[in-house]
């Protein structure tokens, strides 16, 4: 089995920037890349401040900060996934985007360089069809915010090989994450659950059943939620979400997982969620919640 000590992270967003913290905190090397230079480092900064942060409340020693950053090297093109032997794409969740990043890796990598797509929904058999080496392609789902939740699902695409699933498991394992394996199906397990339920919160605002907060603290308080699915969801990002509800939609059918009507609008409207400062809640310039967003005060 291929050991992997040096990982491409492609995409320096929160999800992206999340999991090369955590994978520099495992010890492993990281190259953190993005479509700039400028915003590798954004997301190099975002890690800097959130081992800080650790540092400051006790959990983490200044040594233990300094070697994990000490791991992470950024990068504004793909040329250097030359020398990682995994790389986790966390690019947009759009198959035409993931795919043009595929094809251009497969110029630049080796013929056994992992690819690991960490798509929300999109199939890995159809992602894996853009690369020279199917069996080397599968998925590697995280969940946000990365350092902190447990969670990481595998999926394997119909031409990925139990090499290939050993060697990311061994690097979830490392990671010090809890594995779920999931078969490649629209929303895969747990967004599969997970969605449905908060397009279903923003059905029940949408048709005045409820306002943001009774929604949220109704499963905070009832099923003991870290927090509500709208604010979850402000988090994950807005857009995120409805396009997760597109793919499982458009791969299913049932009008269970057709997304809200509300949620479109949302979307349309620019209202993303954290990452916009305006959701169903309005959030500061740090990402500190503020308020209800005024258009759901009722
Ligand atoms: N890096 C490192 N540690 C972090 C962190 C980060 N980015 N963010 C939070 N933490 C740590 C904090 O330091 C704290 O640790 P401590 O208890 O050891 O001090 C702990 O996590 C709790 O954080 P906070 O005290 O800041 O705040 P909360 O107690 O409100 O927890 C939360 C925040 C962890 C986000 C919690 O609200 C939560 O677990 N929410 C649910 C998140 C969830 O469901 N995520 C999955 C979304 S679905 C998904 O991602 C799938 C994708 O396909 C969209």
């Amino acid at each position: 089995m291929m050991e992997i000590k040096r990982i491409f992270v492609v995409g320096a967003g929160l999800m992206g920037s999340g999991l090369a913290q955590t994978v520099a905190q495992s010890g492993l090397e990281v190259v953190l890349n993005d479509v700039t230079e400028e915003a590798a480092q954004k997301g190099f900064s975002r890690i800097q401040s959130s081992l800080e942060g650790r540092v400051a409340k006790g959990k983490m020693s200044e040594e233990e900060k300094d070697a994990a950053l000490s791991h992470i090297s950024c990068a504004g093109t793909l040329e250097k996934a030359a020398t990682c032997q995994l790389v986790i794409e966390a690019a947009y969740e759009n198959i035409g985007v993931k795919q043009a990043v595929y094809k251009s890796l497969d110029e630049i990598c080796g013929p056994h360089t992992i690819y690991a797509s960490n798509t929300s929904s999109i199939s890995i058999t159809s992602l894996a069809s853009a690369v020279k080496h199917p069996e080397n392609f599968i998925g590697m789902h995280f969940f946000s915010p990365v350092p902190v939740m447990k969670l990481l699902e595998i999926t394997k695409g119909l031409r990925t090989s139990d090499e290939t699933l050993q060697a990311v498991k061994a690097v979830g394992e490392k990671m010090n994450k809890v594995i779920i394996v999931s078969k490649d199906m629209p929303g895969f397990i747990v967004n599969r659950m997970l969605d449905p339920m908060i397009n279903e919160a923003i059905e029940i605002l949408d048709q005045g059943i409820g306002s943001v907060e009774d929604i949220d603290n109704g499963m905070k308080y009832g099923c003991n939620h870290p927090m509500g699915p709208l604010e979850l969801v402000d988090m994950i990002g807005i857009d995120v979400h409805y396009s997760v509800m597109q793919v499982i939609h458009s791969e299913l059918g049932e009008s269970k997982y057709r997304p809200s009507p509300l949620l479109r609008k949302m979307v349309q409207a620019g209202l993303t969620g954290k990452k916009a400062k305006a959701g169903f809640y309005l959030y500061d310039d740090e990402g500190k919640k503020v308020s209800v967003n005024p258009i759901f005060a009722g």
